[in-house]
């Protein structure tokens, strides 16, 4: 009824209306893949477990359930936590609920409404339930723990540094934040995320900061071409540091996995496919090798190669002719 926080109210969650990308939809993807086709076998009691009266059973007697002995005096709205009148419709009753702290009142208001749905009382209605279910002060919920804020508010400091090292060398330039235009995509993909913690370190560290981890070396190739070191030594240092960012989400992403209980190269990859994010080469593995991201999580010809046996020189080449046209290619974009 109340195991780990989540189960007592988990049938109301299902009333709520869907916004972006809910936890439990995400957190499908951890569980079994079998899908819910014409060819899914149905259980056989399912209907008879509809139209079964009420169950009043709700103590555990010597031979098993049975009902109260004594029917609950306290009055149902007792409490209601702000509610000041008797729900009139099964969402509403959802949200008292979802609103409720006391699991046993949770329990009973649960088993009120349903007899009131079964008796015919209640439409079904439209509320808008609280973000989150109110719980009792225990149990302790698992959670990331103080380490994950430190870390990240690490990576936030790192990137207040290198913001005032480039803003410094703009204004050096004669430039200043916001002179030059700018894409929105972290942001737009830290939206799309922010629903579930596993596919926002598999979007964000994972992909976009490892992202740079690719672009920082060719970009300070280019700076040197141009003559401009300064500039260079400055993302040559940011890029240094972006790989602590990448390990940081690596430890962390394979954390979450832990206590998902899930594999991580494998949701990963279902997280990219289920929130549209693609991977784009070529890919700097010596950065990314040090940053601690497998190679077979983003690179999908690694495996091909491997299991064809081409050599390492040959992948080597491959890899040089790509970042060279990368490097032509972004040589267009600086100009
Ligand atoms: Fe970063």
């Amino acid at each position: 009824m109340y195991v780990r926080g989540i189960a007592a109210s988990e049938m109301w969650v299902q009333l709520r209306p869907m916004r972006s990308t809910p936890l439990s939809q995400t957190l499908n993807v951890f569980r079994s893949k079998r899908p819910l086709s014409a060819s899914t076998n149905q259980w056989i009691g399912l209907q008879q477990w509809r139209e079964a009266p009420l169950n009043h059973d709700r103590t555990w007697g010597p031979k098993g359930p049975e009902p109260p002995l004594t029917p609950a005096t306290s009055p149902l709205n007792q409490h209601c936590n702000g509610f000041q009148r008797t729900p009139s419709s099964l969402s509403e009753w959802g949200t008292l609920v979802l609103s409720t702290s006391d699991p046993i009142t949770k329990a009973r208001l649960s088993h009120h409404a349903y007899t009131l749905w079964r008796e015919n009382d209640l439409c079904l209605g439209v509320w808008e339930p609280p973000d989150r279910p109110a719980r009792p002060p225990k149990p302790h919920l698992e959670a990331l723990g103080t380490g994950f804020f430190s870390d990240f508010a690490h990576v936030a400091d790192d990137e207040s540094r290198h913001y005032l090292w480039c803003s410094e060398r703009l204004a050096e330039l004669g430039f200043s934040y916001g002179d030059m235009p700018a894409h929105n995509l972290l942001w737009r993909e830290c939206e799309k995320t922010s629903g579930c913690v596993a596919a926002r370190l598999a979007v964000i560290p994972l992909v976009q900061e490892a992202r740079g981890l690719d672009a920082g070396p060719r970009l300070v190739k280019k700076l040197v071409g141009f003559g401009d070191n300064r500039t260079s030594s400055i993302v040559a240092k940011i890029a240094e540091e972006e790989v602590q960012h990448v390990s940081v989400g690596v430890f962390w992403f394979v954390s979450v996995c832990a206590k998902m209980g899930c594999t991580p190269d494998v949701i990963f990859k279902d997280l990219l496919k289920e929130y549209n994010v693609e991977l784009k080469g070529p890919f700097n593995h010596a950065a990314r090798d040090e940053a601690g991201i497998p190679r077979d999580w983003y690179d999908e010809s690694y495996t091909t190669k491997d299991r064809n046996g081409l050599s390492e020189v040959h992948e080597r080449l491959a890899c040089i002719i790509s970042m060279e046209k990368q490097n032509s290619a972004l040589g267009d974009y600086v100009h």
